[in-house]
């Protein structure tokens, strides 16, 4: 505060002058001490950010415990590197000062020493700012943190109780340190000395929190017997997989007991394979699309995003992993600015996505890394193969469309672009039905983690594409940049960042790729398929000629008239010629005249062509029944015409 008065004074003192005063800017404690009040809407937030710790901190395992369906209490325990004393002094006194990235994290054993971006084992760190932790502060007020490192005897305890930014009189006052809550330290004597990791118990959870895990709102709108008018939108149905429901005035479950799509004996990684199968599964169930909104009631929501959001492994492998094999059509992204996607080419012997199309991706783990809540292993519910397709859709193999780019930013200056290099790769998943709908849109992952569901404006493009962008599943892995763009709630960016600029850009792009590759192919479709119809309604057309002609008695292939109908090129030359070699020829326009009704659509062209067909037959029978000879070749002309308005009146063609 001194500091600001004296500025105030030396700005007085120039006002007259118009010279100018140089000063930093300060950040106000204060700004973070609200931060310790939660930035976050979701408990998954939380969640996550104790997750992205535990990875970190060089974790192979996260196990969430829960009291489901209570949620008084939460324990998330890790098997990383624990902290040491340091390092809890430093969490406690620094909030928003992250040792992560920097070198003195090196001496906290927090970041590797030959790259402070790296945890101490090599894995890219999710942490950077020093509030993660505090996320917490959305779920309780009351919180432990028991951490033990690796060769020592004693584990310690703190124990937080976080005040709320208001209760504070400091906060009122000058004060520049601000007290976010109370801590309380103490060490405890450990069993084995080499044990190793990090629990954080989260203690009386918030009334608020409960309701959300419990899914109350939507119990309550199912157990009350009719809706009210105005909020006739919402879900009244069960969520068909639940953990049960509370009743909140008493504490005990109500009749509703869980429903799982698993059996008991089933093992954790099979659990969570059986949550996402469940959703698959829900096509034809039910009209609507499926939908994990009403599939699931929020705790199992909560395990589908926290599996979207972490750094784990996808349910059924890596999309750069796929094979040539798959029932996939690959195509590779171009960078150039109005480059096409071309189809990608696998060597013979090199078969995976990931060497055709000279990717990163995935790269080999430093170490597994396995998140378990209640006894169900997260997995990224992403599936690239033996996907749901739409029965009506004329394209039914789904695309895959994989990309990289690390472009030329060093014309934009430092200060702008946090001076990292941009680079990142991609996938754009077209299928003809995108199961459950909220896997629809877009993802960003920065190393290895992300903050946000899938983003269905595709980063705000604004083509309309109708049916196309709801066909689209895409993520970018970010290897370089973009860090600096990144909201510090982790769950949105910075628009005006160069690096976010640029990839928004390059999504629009390869978005046009791809809709212009669906586009396409599907007309390549579309014309097979009115080929094949075409064909197959010629041969019956033919056969039913035949198969007049033969009932004729004495009928003889070769004896059946030529029957021809003038294109609006041929000459009156050519067309008595014709007729004086004995081809039945008659003026297209006079007999059909035009049914495609002006619109040349390929499917109105076939019908003109399949009509034509057809009235070439009529000839031919009323021919072979000597009935045409009897007339003058107008009211021949005349005659097949009048059939044809006959078959025209009733609609078909
Ligand atoms: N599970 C854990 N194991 C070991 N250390 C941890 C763990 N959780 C937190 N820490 C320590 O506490 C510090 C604060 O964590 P917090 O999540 O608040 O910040 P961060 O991860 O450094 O940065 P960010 O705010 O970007 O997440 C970390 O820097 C780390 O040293
Ligand atoms: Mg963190």
């Amino acid at each position: 505060m001194a500091k600001a008065r004296e500025l105030a004074i030396r700005l007085r003192q120039k006002q007259s002058t118009g010279e100018s005063v140089k000063t930093e800017l300060k950040t106000d404690q204060r700004v973070l001490a609200r931060v310790t009040d939660g930035i976050y809407r979701q408990p998954t937030s939380a969640i996550r950010e104790l997750i992205s710790n535990a990875y970190d901190a060089d974790a192979e395992n996260v196990w969430i415990q829960t009291d489901a369906p209570r949620f008084n209490e939460i324990v998330i325990a890790d098997d990383g590197n624990g902290l040491t004393l340091e390092a809890l002094a430093s969490l406690v006194h620094h909030i928003g000062g992250s040792p992560k990235r920097t070198e003195g994290g090196v001496d906290l054993g927090v970041t590797n020493a030959d790259d402070v971006t790296l945890s101490p084992c090599g894995r890219k760190l999710i942490g950077k700012i020093g509030i993660g932790l505090f996320a917490v502060a959305q779920l309780t007020r009351h919180f432990q943190v028991i951490t033990k490192i690796a060769g020592e005897n004693y584990r310690r305890v703190a124990d937080v109780k976080l005040k709320t930014y208001s209760e504070d009189p400091a906060a009122k006052g000058e004060k520049q340190t601000f007290n976010s809550g109370d801590v309380e330290i103490w060490s405890e004597k450990a069993k084995d000395k080499q044990s190793h990791g990090t629990q954080v118990v989260l203690m009386d959870i918030r009334d608020y929190t409960k309701s959300l895990l419990q899914s109350r709102e939507r119990w309550e709108r199912v157990q009350s017997e009719e809706g009210t008018g105005e909020s006739d939108d919402l879900v009244r149905t069960p969520p068909r997989f639940h953990i049960g429901s509370i009743d909140p005035g008493t504490g005990n479950t109500r009749r509703d007991d869980a429903c799982v799509p698993w059996m008991s004996k089933d093992k954790p990684e099979t659990r969570f394979r059986k949550l996402y199968q469940a959703v698959l599964d829900e096509v034809g169930i039910s009209t609507s699309d499926p939908s994990i909104n009403d599939a699931f009631d929020n705790y199992f929501r909560m395990l589908w995003n926290l599996g979207l959001a972490s750094p784990v492994e996808y349910v059924d492998g890596h999309p750069f992993s796929l094979s040539c094999d798959e029932d996939l059509h690959y195509f590779l992204l171009s960078n150039e600015r109005r480059g096409q996607a071309e189809e990608l080419s696998f060597a013979s012997n090199k078969k995976r996505v990931k060497v055709a199309a000279g990717l990163t991706l995935p790269e080999k783990d430093v170490k597994p890394f396995n998140v378990i809540i209640d006894d169900i292993k997260l997995y990224r519910p992403v599936r690239f193969t033996s996907l749901p397709v739409k029965g009506t859709a004329a394209l039914k193999k789904p695309m895959m469309f994989v990309g990289k780019c690390k472009p030329d930013l060093s014309g934009i200056p430092e200060e702008i672009t946090g001076g990292s290099q941009l680079s990142f790769e991609a996938y754009f998943l077209w299928s003809s039905k995108v199961v459950p709908k909220e896997s629809n849109g877009i993802i960003v992952r920065i190393a290895n983690a992300s903050g946000t569901a899938f983003d269905e404006s595709f980063m705000h493009y604004e083509v309309s594409e109708q049916t196309r962008l709801r066909q689209i599943t895409a993520e970018v892995f970010v290897l370089d940049g973009l860090d600096a763009a990144l909201n510090i709630d982790r769950e949105s960016f910075n628009y005006a960042h160069p690096h976010y600029q640029f990839l928004t850009g390059w999504v629009h792009r390869a978005l046009r790729q791809v809709t212009n590759k669906h586009k396409d192919l599907g007309k390549i479709a579309r014309q097979k398929k009115l080929n094949a119809e075409s064909k197959r309604r010629h041969r019956d057309i033919e056969s039913a000629v035949n198969d007049a002609l033969q009932s004729l008695g004495d009928y003889a292939p070769d004896s059946v008239a030529e029957v021809d109908f003038t294109d609006e090129e041929t000459s009156t030359k050519e067309v008595q010629s014709q007729r004086k070699e004995g081809t039945l020829v008659f003026r297209h326009d006079v007999v059909l005249g035009d049914v495609t009704g002006g619109r040349s659509t390929s499917r109105n062209e076939m019908d003109q062509h399949l009509l034509q067909e057809k009235m070439k037959g009529v000839a031919q029978v009323l021919d072979a029944y000597g009935l045409l000879e009897e007339l003058e070749y107008d009211d021949q002309e005349q005659l097949l015409r009048a059939i044809c308005q006959v078959f025209l009146a009733g609609g078909g063609k």
